[in-house]
């Protein structure tokens, strides 16, 4: 299978460079600038050619790009697969814009930089369990991932997604030497439980929560910067983590209250 990948921005330079071992990459992004230096991948020069060379395409670009590029994308019949990482776009927005295309929906968090992310996938209509699967080998290469029914993809985005500018928030409160211990004791089980609180199984909720924290923090040491630093650059403007951070107010305990608040936003989000 070609892979292409349209946006070469934070999620899809990190999904290329790690896909680019095992797949055959082809990229498209208007800003010519984001595909200068990326070696072993192919870099295409207008979304016409991309979708005339890979069957498989990650759209990876902001939602408020997709209607314009769903238009191009339909008239290439020979793309077979769409896979979807933008957060609030739903399957059946992407179907009901391509007609009967195989579409599978992922979310994964930033921690998916460094190999640790947490990929949550859900599949469309049309898709096969076997596209599911082949998914789910592309996102496995960027750290865990779990198959979710759609309706919980909003719950996701609150706690994987805006997980790690909570955890950064709190220990940037916290003396060093006993950040293990905070996390071990009280920020995973207390993630955990919210992700009880808005819809996942218990084991669901613990995974979310441990790969989320885990990755979280190898970001964290790998990126050899602050936590502070860190979490402003997880926290867009207007998105689910601000959201979720107005409530966390900074202590351990509000955490559930600000899942519920970053659930909330992407509902909300998701609904424009
Ligand atoms: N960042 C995260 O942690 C994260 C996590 C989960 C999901 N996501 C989802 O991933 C998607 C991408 O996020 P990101 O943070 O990687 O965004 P980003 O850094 O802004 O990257 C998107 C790139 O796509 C380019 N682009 C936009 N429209 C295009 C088009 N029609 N053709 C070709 N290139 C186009 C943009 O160029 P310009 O800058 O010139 O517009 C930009 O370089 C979003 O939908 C987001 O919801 C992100």
């Amino acid at each position: 299978m070609k892979i292409g990948i349209l946006g070469f921005g934070n999620m899809g330079a990190a999904m290329g460079e790690r896909l680019k071992l095992k797949y055959q990459i082809f990229v498209f992004d208007k800003d010519v600038d984001k595909t200068k230096e990326c070696a072993g991948i192919t870099v295409d020069k207008s979304l016409e050619e991309l979708a005339n060379c890979a069957n498989a395409l990650i759209l990876a670009i902001k939602p408020q790009d997709f209607e314009k590029s769903l238009e191009e994308i339909k008239k290439h019949e020979q793309m077979y697969l769409i896979i979807s990482i933008a957060a609030g776009i739903t399957t059946s927005f992407i179907e009901a814009r391509l007609g009967k295309k195989a579409v599978i929906r992922a979310m994964p968090n930033l921690p998916a930089k460094v190999g640790e992310g947490m990929i949550c996938i859900t599949k469309g209509k049309y898709a096969t369990d076997i596209d599911l699967s082949f998914v789910q080998g592309l996102f496995n290469r960027l750290g865990k991932t779990l198959i979710v029914e759609e309706r919980l993809m909003d719950a996701v985005t609150a706690v994987s997604g805006s997980g790690p500018g909570f955890l950064y928030e709190l220990i940037n409160n916290i003396p060093r030497a006993e950040w293990d211990k905070f996390i071990k004791e009280e920020f995973v089980p207390k993630l955990s439980y919210a992700g009880m609180q808005v819809g996942f199984t218990a084991e669901q909720a613990k995974l979310l929560a441990e790969t989320t924290a885990q990755g979280s923090m190898s970001l964290l040491h790998q990126s050899k910067t602050s936590a502070a630093i860190l979490k402003v650059r997880v926290t867009s403007p207007g998105g689910t983590t601000e959201a979720g951070l107005s409530a966390l107010k900074g202590k351990v305990e509000n955490l559930e209250l600000a899942v519920r608040v970053a659930l909330k936003r992407s509902e909300e989000l998701s609904r424009k």
